[in-house]
This record gives structure tokens, C-alpha cells and sequence, in this order.
């Protein structure tokens, strides 16, 4: 049994992908495992937290002593997060929401040879921000965490979001050529107000471990 330092806490984690639909049939989404949300979930629930993981579609067990919440889209992801987020000592924000969604999508299919303006022009309008609508309300003592992944000028970009993002840290990582969506290891920065702390390459189960202790130390 792993030391019980998180017992007593109560965290919420967002992970794997939003999905926005077009019609009743297709989507806009992307590549997110969500991996790293469910190695967060599993980590702090065998430290003894209780934790709430919001997820988009994944295919991955749920696990074990976790209260999952699954959602579909950005919108339903931001309610059940606001939903969790007061009652949360720390919040780790891992999901790959959608930057935009179809703003009329159809409850029926569109047709090839019918629909064909609409299916060439499915018009998109920006999905809300979870991460930074539950940061700008979050109360003393609370820890926000959020995740960023950039091509270019990693740490950079990071710090900008700690302030866009009211966040407590971002963890940083690098992306491109095969690295961090749908693998098993990461390698990342820590990105906080006291300065940048990189971790070495580690299985996702580890990064969670060590994300988590970095937060408890910033309560
Ligand atoms: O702005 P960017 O998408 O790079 O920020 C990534 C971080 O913000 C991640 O922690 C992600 O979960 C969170 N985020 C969010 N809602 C969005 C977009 C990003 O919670 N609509």
C-alpha cells in the first residue's frame, strides 16, 4: 500500500479528448489517450484521495476507487468541472478539449449531394476555457494545475499560460514526431512562479506521482 499523504483530500482531474458534433453522425476531435488524466486518477486515489476524474471518450479501464464523470463535449466537460472544482484541494487539468466546436450542429445526418454547403463549410465557434474559467474562481489554498504542450519556445509559452490561466503550474511538454499523445513515457518541464523544474523522461504513472507531490508542496 503506497503512503496515504493524500488522504482526506479531495482532487478533480479532466482527461482524454472532447468530441464536437457535426451531425449526427461525425464529429471534430482529436488524438488524446488520456493516458496522463487516468495515471493521475490511479495515483492519487492509491494515495488515499478522493478523486473525481471528468472524462471525455477513452478507451481506457476506469480506475479503481474513482468517481468518474464521462462527457462528451467541451460545454458538458466545463459543467461537471465547475461542478467538482469548489470542493477540490488541487485540480489537474489534462483533458485536449476542442479548441472550437460546429456552432449549429445538426441532429440529423447531413447528406452528400443535399447538405454539400453545409458539410464544406461546417462553421466552428471557440469552446470555452475550463481551465482558466476554474482558475479565475478559485479560493486560497486551492492549487490549479494545468498542462501545455507546444511545438516551440516550451518553457515560454508555459509561463505565459500560468498567468492566462490563473494556474498554479504547467507542466510542460514538448511535442512532434510521435511524443506525448498516446505513449506510455513523458518527459516535461514544471512550470511554476518559483521557476522551471525539468523532470526526466518517466513512465506517465511516475510523472503523475511526482505532479502530484509538487502540488501538495504548493498548498
Ligand atoms: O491553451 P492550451 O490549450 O494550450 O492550454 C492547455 C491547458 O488548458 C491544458 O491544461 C488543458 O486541459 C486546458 N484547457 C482547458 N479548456 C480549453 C483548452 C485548454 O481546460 N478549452
Amino acid at each position: 500500500v503506497p503512503e496515504q499523504d493524500m488522504a482526506g483530500l479531495e482532487v478533480l482531474v479532466t482527461a482524454g479528448p472532447t468530441v464536437e458534433p457535426i451531425d449526427a453522425v461525425r464529429f471534430i476531435s482529436n488524438y488524446s489517450s488520456g493516458k496522463m488524466g487516468y495515471a493521475l486518477a490511479a495515483d492519487a486515489a492509491a494515495r488515499g484521495a478522493a478523486v473525481t476524474l471528468v472524462s471525455g471518450p477513452v478507451a481506457l479501464e476506469p480506475p479503481a476507487r474513482v468517481r468518474v464523470v464521462p462527457v462528451k463535449t467541451a460545454r458538458e466537460m466545463l459543467a461537471a468541472a465547475e461542478e467538482a472544482a469548489p470542493r477540490a484541494a488541487i485540480a489537474v487539468f489534462s483533458a485536449a478539449v476542442a479548441d472550437y466546436r460546429p456552432a449549429r450542429p445538426a441532429d440529423r445526418k447531413l447528406k452528400k449531394g443535399v447538405d454539400d454547403a453545409a458539410l464544406a463549410a461546417v462553421e466552428l465557434t471557440p469552446n470555452p476555457d475550463i481551465l482558466a474559467t476554474v482558475g479565475a474562481a478559485k479560493r486560497p489554498g486551492q492549487v490549479v494545475v494545468g498542462f501545455a504542450a507546444e511545438t516551440d519556445d516550451v518553457a515560454a509559452n508555459a509561463r505565459a499560460k500560468l498567468a492566462s490561466k490563473h494556474a498554479d503550474m504547467i507542466v510542460a511538454n514538448q511535442v512532434g514526431e510521435g511524443r506525448a499523445f498516446g505513449t506510455d513515457d513523458d518527459q516535461v518541464v514544471l512550470v511554476t512562479a518559483a521557476g522551471d523544474e525539468e523532470l526526466p523522461l518517466m513512465p506517465k504513472r511516475e510523472l503523475a506521482h511526482a505532479i502530484w507531490t509538487r502540488a501538495l508542496e504548493m498548498r
